[in-house]
């Protein structure tokens, strides 16, 4: 008697727990796009992206872990489901939403061309012969090539290493989302005072966090979350905490 009245409780305890419990979600970031998403000093996920979809996760009721992946291959592990969502300063294009579902847009941004200091150009024509570098299969490197000025074009697993090459005078630009490209002539230390962010490219460009084909109930949620913190005013509370001062 005793024994299935425990029996009976164990069950009931099982089941609403489990009904309570917060649905939770993995979420994937290539943290090498300052100041979107990035790692703190120890190593953590941290940045406008990595905040906005928490608060997104938040507002509408459930878990997020994000984890640090690399940008070649992102795609590929939401379709394969090793993860559940992209949120990676992922542009939505046409192409990719054959592909893809997406959440509606979180943030707008414009391709930008940085060059070194003191140096700069009046339009992507007059990159014709130079060396341009950017993050490999990125909308800045499809602005780049379409435009067909005739630029070499060098793709780099990390933004920050086309950067680097080019400091080095190995390339002549690098071409990149505008906020990190204002992180990197503004604000990252080792970089701030030896760029210029010289153009920028006229097409606007819409963030929306990535899921795998037909995840409409993910797709509703972030939806829900993206609206809350839209218009709880915390989406702008979170542009001037991590854009604020460039
Ligand atoms: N917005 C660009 C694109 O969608 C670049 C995104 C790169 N993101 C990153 N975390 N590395 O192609």
């Amino acid at each position: 008697m005793f024994r299935r009245i425990t029996l009976a409780l164990l069950a009931l305890t099982l089941c609403c727990g489990q009904a309570l419990a917060a649905e939770k979600y993995i979420v994937a970031s290539d943290c090498t796009w300052p100041p979107m998403e990035m790692l703190s000093a120890d190593k953590k996920p941290e940045g406008f992206s990595t905040d906005y979809i928490r608060a997104v996760a938040k507002a509408a009721g459930f878990e997020v872990e994000v984890r640090n992946i690399a940008w070649d291959g992102i795609f590929g592990g939401v379709a394969t489901g090793q993860y559940d969502i992209v949120s990676s300063s992922v542009t939505i294009t046409e192409e990719r939403k054959k592909q893809f579902d997406f959440s509606d847009p979180y943030y707008e941004v414009v391709q930008a061309v940085v060059l070194p200091a003191g140096k700069s150009i009046k339009s992507l024509a007059d990159l014709k012969g130079k060396k341009v570098g950017g993050q490999i299969a990125t909308t800045g490197i499809f602005v780049i090539r379409n435009a067909k000025v005739g630029a070499e074009i060098k793709e780099y697993d990390d933004v920050g290493l086309a950067i680097q090459d080019m400091l080095g005078g190995r390339i002549d630009a690098v071409i990149c989302d505008d906020p990190v490209a204002l992180y990197y002539v503004n604000k990252k230390a080792d970089t701030a005072g030896k760029l210029n962010l010289s153009f920028k490219a006229a097409e606007k460009e819409y963030y929306g966090f990535t899921v795998r084909k037909g995840r409409k109930d993910l797709v509703e949620k972030l939806n829900k979350g993206i609206k809350a913190v839209k218009a709880s005013g915390l989406d702008k509370k979170l542009i001037e905490k991590w854009m604020g001062k460039n």
